[in-house]
């Protein structure tokens, strides 16, 4: 869409790259650039890099990449405009008026907020109605007052399926609003339901005190499945969303408690621990891990202590570790979940749950106890087996003061010298850094020979120009001073792929007209994923670091392959003017 001109750059000279980005990943200084883990992707060695000269970034491991508006992008998950508005409110800057279609979007998002703050209350409603009674008094029987079900806006969806729409069509509502929220089944205006009935319903709120999906839980033996929860909607995406994150981050103190249950969170907070927080009925996702790290410093994981409760410990232990959070790990008594254990203990709840948290272990503790329930330690052979597991595990922390800490602790319990298990260590580790090393070699050669490469389709028949045309094309981002020497030495008409053409073409029209060159500029011309590759070129580019004299060579050999590819095309013209003389030679031959 088009925004005036002049807008973006605005935009990019008053959100620093490195700000931005900070915010979200931490990053360390590595000569020019800066690098840390990738939030689009687990990883335990940093790959994402941020480039300050050419103002994009771009992950090795994953393929992400581009400037700071695909950053928001991607992210906050906002489309293009509405990172461009997130950038632009962050600089105190006025957005320009919308066109029709951004317009439009956000309107259908307003009305599904505004579909869903109503039926929370008509939920809320019917809870205190006759056919509600059952519901009440389960929740109260299950040790729910008044008002920790007023401050959660719990709510009852009745039996018959037609009162919310009936209800939702008097607040003048239209059955495509209904469905977009995915309140409500139903095609054309046929067969229109609810999708909820006779369930508990719990409100999912964000940050902002927007309903924006339900979770509603059937009554005791009634409808399968138990839980049945908002599909994602252009307002709500279960892997980015968190229960409760809206009460919690409030007197966090910069420690949240994961739980598995909404039931959990919510007894919890009634017994006073306010920072419990869950998924919305999926394992821990990445991108939720992050949105934790954003709002604590320290994650407490408390699941069940069944196996499917352990397993997913281990998993969110994983997601958790790359971004930086403190993680601790408790284990109920008696393998109680949350909900059972402030029951058990009633006004002491609080007390006991918070002696909980003070002697809880942390993760590393945690996984090295979990094996150690594995092995018989009057074995040698378990004993080394045993060993070399853990060892694994202290191989994988970042963190050398760690490593060194928990060698101590199992030279103790093992008998064995600590600096052996050091040795180890460091062994395992140069034997991780080496497959790493080597999976990321196999794949900068699988990028080399992509032979279908999707977005510059012709690379793959033009290697040596498209190589040289992207080293080109990086080199002026990275060195927009030179750029009036570049285009004076060759324009867009000797570029041999049209990809890159078309790239280097808007950038010496920019040029030209006195405008600054930069990907941010490009973002309206190109989708996600050509930025993706554009920004590729950079971070390639920015490793290589050419000089002067290699972009002249690089423009040598594009020169020189279009040479070759237009004498080809003279060359397949003559062949043809050959071929037709052959066939006429056969004719007249044919006649005779
Ligand atoms: N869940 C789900 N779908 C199911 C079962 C569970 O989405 N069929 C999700 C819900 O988010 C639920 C969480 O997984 O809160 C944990 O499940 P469970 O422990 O069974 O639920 P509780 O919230 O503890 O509910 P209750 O104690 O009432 O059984
Ligand atoms: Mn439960």
């Amino acid at each position: 869409m088009p925004l005036p001109d002049g807008f973006i750059e605005e935009i990019k000279f008053k959100n620093d790259i490195i700000d931005v980005i900070s915010s979200y990943v931490n990053l360390k200084r590595r000569g020019r650039n800066f690098v840390g883990l990738c939030p689009f992707h687990n990883e335990k060695t940093p790959s994402f890099n941020v480039y300050l000269q050419s103002n994009s970034f771009y992950c090795f491991g994953c393929g992400v990449g581009g400037d700071i508006i695909t950053f928001i992008e991607k992210i906050e998950n906002l489309n293009y405009i509405e990172a461009v508005k997130f950038l632009a409110q962050r600089a105190g800057l006025e957005m320009p008026e919308n066109d029709g279609k951004t317009q439009e979007l956000l309107s259908i998002k307003t009305r599904i907020f505004e579909i869903n703050r109503e039926s929370a209350r008509f939920f809320y409603e019917r809870m205190y109605s006759e056919e509600g009674k059952k519901a009440l008094e389960y929740l109260k029987k299950r040790g729910l007052s008044g008002k920790i079900i007023r401050k959660f806006g719990i709510g009852y969806s009745p039996s018959t399926r037609y009162e919310l729409v009936n209800y939702l069509k008097k607040k003048g509502f239209k059955y495509e609003e209904m469905i977009n929220a995915n309140l409500v089944y139903g095609k054309n205006g046929l067969r229109i339901a609810a999708r909820f009935f006779d369930r508990i319903m719990f409100p999912i709120i964000d940050l902002r005190g927007n309903v924006i999906a339900f979770g509603g839980r059937t009554l005791p033996a009634q409808q399968k499945p138990k839980y049945l929860n908002t599909s994602d909607t252009l307002v709500f995406k279960k892997s980015l969303n968190l229960f409760s994150l809206n009460f919690a981050r409030i007197d966090n103190a910069g420690v949240l408690v994961l739980v598995e249950g909404y039931m959990d969170v919510i007894a919890l907070y009634q017994a006073g621990i306010k920072n419990a927080v869950a998924t919305l009925g999926t394992a821990l996702t990445s991108e939720q891990a992050r949105i934790i790290s954003r709002y604590a410093k320290e994650v407490i994981i408390c699941y069940d202590s069944d196996e499917a409760g352990q397993k997913a410990t281990a998993r969110a232990i994983d997601l958790l570790r790359p971004t930086g959070l403190l993680i601790k790990v408790i284990s109920l008594p008696n393998g109680k979940d949350p909900d059972e254990f402030v029951r058990h203990y009633g006004r002491d709840a609080a007390v006991r749950f918070s002696q909980l948290i003070k002697n809880s272990e942390n993760d590393v503790d945690y996984k090295l106890k979990k094996l150690a329930n594995n092995y018989n330690f009057n074995e040698s052979n378990e004993k080394v087996a045993y060993l070399r597991e853990s060892i694994k595990i202290l191989a994988s922390l970042d963190d050398l003061i760690e490593q060194e800490i928990y060698a101590g602790k199992l030279s103790e319990k093992l008998n064995v010298p600590k600096d052996a298990i050091m040795l180890q260590i460091e062994k395992e580790k140069k034997k991780k850094k080496k497959i790493i090393d080597k999976k990321h070699f196999l794949q900068v050669q699988q990028d080399l020979s992509a032979k279908n490469d999707k977005i510059n389709t012709e690379k793959f028949d033009n290697l040596r120009a498209a190589t040289a045309e992207e080293a080109i094309i990086a080199y002026i981002f990275n060195n927009p001073e030179m750029a009036g020497e570049i285009f004076s030495r060759i324009s867009s008409e000797s570029f041999c792929t049209s990809f890159n053409k078309k790239i280097y073409s808007i950038l010496e029209e920019r040029f030209k007209a006195l405008r600054p060159i930069g990907i941010i500029d490009l973002t309206q011309d190109f989708s996600s994923e050509e930025i993706a590759a554009i920004a590729a070129m950079v971070a390639r580019e920015s490793e290589r670091m050419s000089d002067k004299d290699a972009v002249l060579e690089y423009i040598d050999v594009v020169l020189f392959e279009k040479e070759k590819l237009n004498k080809n095309k003279i060359i397949s013209a003559r062949d043809d003017e050959n071929e037709i003389m052959e066939y006429m030679k056969l004719l007249r031959e044919h006649k005779k």
